[in-house]
């Protein structure tokens, strides 16, 4: 796949050395020139869309709030005990990164990545300052006072019950390594439910799909791998259909799991297991666009690609076609969302349960071509930006009432004890201010920006929850 500049090239001046051009020719060209600049600047805020033009949402005032970029100061700490000349010679000192010191369960910095129980929030508990507050890392509880379990989860808008749910892998058992090389896994416990009108106060609905206990050949065994759960509805059959990879304990059946259920707290019934389109599918999720189209969308020929394609009508089953897209990029984690009629995705790469960077992609057709941007992460500092804030993407919730403004889903996985992974909730906005200073190549902006603002604390604008 070509990944296109951010910028078009500048156009050549079309008067070379060798040809003659009257002197007014110069001139009006250079009128024009300086107009379009002029206009090119005055109205960089304005998005044309439909043939509408439309402000920029970095400009609504609910907004501004949500882009404030946040620092973080943070240092590696020093080792302890000093290491013989002879030691230094034999084996140079590495450099500690904040990735290893995220991996390290012993590092002095673990309570910046996973603040222990004390900090906990609990919307039941936690009113006057920091009611409606995400606190991307900290542990969050649900109503009844337990930690949140819906890992690699995604959101579904039931507007039947004017009620989200959040869906996710339900990982509270221990951790182990089936294999010495072996990823770390949990068992499969199931589908974990959650239901919320505000999107911070969260109902824990249950167990909706649960793993099998004794049927060792079934898919949802608990010694086999279930991941990246998402819920779609379906107008036609009035079912909620759920999409999920499913795997054995070494990644190698690689294929993706379907269930339905007549209600969007289940239970979900099991139907079956594929290989889409017969090609391996680990990391993935579906899409639902606004004419009714369901997309599924998954890494495949190990990872190195994704692959994109339509559900059946029922939503059941893909469609034949299907087209490669990010070939080569090794991506995973894929997020879709639209905006005026562009389609977007967040996807990570692949490093097991390592954090590592982002990327934005943008397309105009869903089906592709897709372009990748670069990194839409904004603030924190460039090692919490070259991490993805230490998480790795799940889902892009909409928030309608505030056009071009996401939640952007994360996971901030414990490899050590991958119950304890915690959730990297923070506002993503498309059109919001680049990050970097302009480059005056006179160039336009093929795509609007995606960026994802890192914060410590935040909350979503009074007038949204009002809304609800
Ligand atoms: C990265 C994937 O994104 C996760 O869902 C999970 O499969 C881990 N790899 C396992 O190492």
């Amino acid at each position: 796949m070509r990944v296109r500049n951010k910028y078009r090239k500048p156009t050549a001046f079309p008067c070379n050395a060798g040809s003659r051009c009257s002197m007014s020719a110069v001139v009006w060209s250079l009128v024009g020139f300086l107009l379009v600049l002029h206009m090119y600047s005055r109205f960089s805020n304005i998005n044309a869309v439909n043939g509408d033009i439309q402000l920029r949402m970095s400009n609504h005032p609910l907004v501004h709030e949500l882009e404030q970029v946040e620092k973080e100061n943070i240092q590696i700490p020093h080792r302890k005990g000093k290491r013989s000349p002879r030691a230094a010679k034999r084996r140079p000192k590495r450099t500690t990164t904040l990735i290893d010191e995220f991996l390290d369960e012993n590092s002095q910095l673990r309570h910046v990545f996973f603040p222990d129980m004390k900090t906990a929030v609990n919307p039941i508990k936690d009113s006057g300052n920091d009611s409606y507050h995400y606190h991307p890392g900290r542990i969050w509880l649900d109503t009844e006072g337990n930690p949140i379990q819906a890992h690699g989860g995604g959101m579904l808008y039931d507007e039947r019950s004017n009620t989200y749910y959040w869906y996710g892998e339900y990982k509270d058992g221990p951790t182990y390594h089936a294999h010495k090389k072996g990823a770390a896994r949990v068992d499969i416990i199931g589908v974990g439910c959650y239901s919320s009108k505000d999107l911070w106060t969260w109902k824990n609905e249950g167990i909706v799909l649960a793993a099998e206990e004794t049927n060792e050949t079934h898919d949802l065994h608990k010694s086999n791998v279930l991941e990246r759960p998402k819920v779609i509805y379906n107008e036609n059959t009035g079912k909620y259909v759920m999409w999920m990879h499913i795997d054995d304990a070494n990644y190698t059946k690689a294929a993706v799991g379907i269930a339905i259920s007549d209600y969007p707290t289940g239970p979900f019934d099991y139907l079956r297991s594929q290989r889409p389109h017969g090609y391996d599918s680990r990391d993935m999720t579906i899409f639902k666009d606004d004419d009714g189209v369901a997309y599924l969308i998954y890494s495949s020929e190990d990872n190195s690609e994704l692959h994109i394609g339509p559900l059946t009508e029922d939503y059941l089953d893909v469609k034949p076609e299907m087209q490669r897209i990010l070939v080569g990029q090794h991506r995973e984690a894929p997020a879709l969302f639209k905006y005026q009629g562009t389609y977007y995705m967040i996807t990570s790469g692949c490093t097991g349960w390592a954090p590592n960077e982002a990327l934005a992609h943008a397309a105009e057709s869903i089906m592709g071509p897709w372009e990748t941007m670069g990194n839409p992460c904004i603030g924190g500092n460039k090692m919490f930006r070259l991490a993805t804030f230490f998480a790795q993407s799940t889902f892009v919730i909409p928030l309608p009432g505030i056009p071009g403004s996401y939640i952007f889903m994360a996971d901030r996985w414990n490899p050590a004890d991958l119950r304890d992974s915690r959730y990297v909730w923070l506002p993503l906005i498309v059109g919001g201010p680049a990050d970097r200073p302009f480059e005056f190549n006179f160039g336009f902006p093929l795509w609007p920006r995606v960026s994802i603002y890192w914060h410590r604390k935040w909350r979503l604008p009074l007038s949204w929850r009002a809304s609800k």
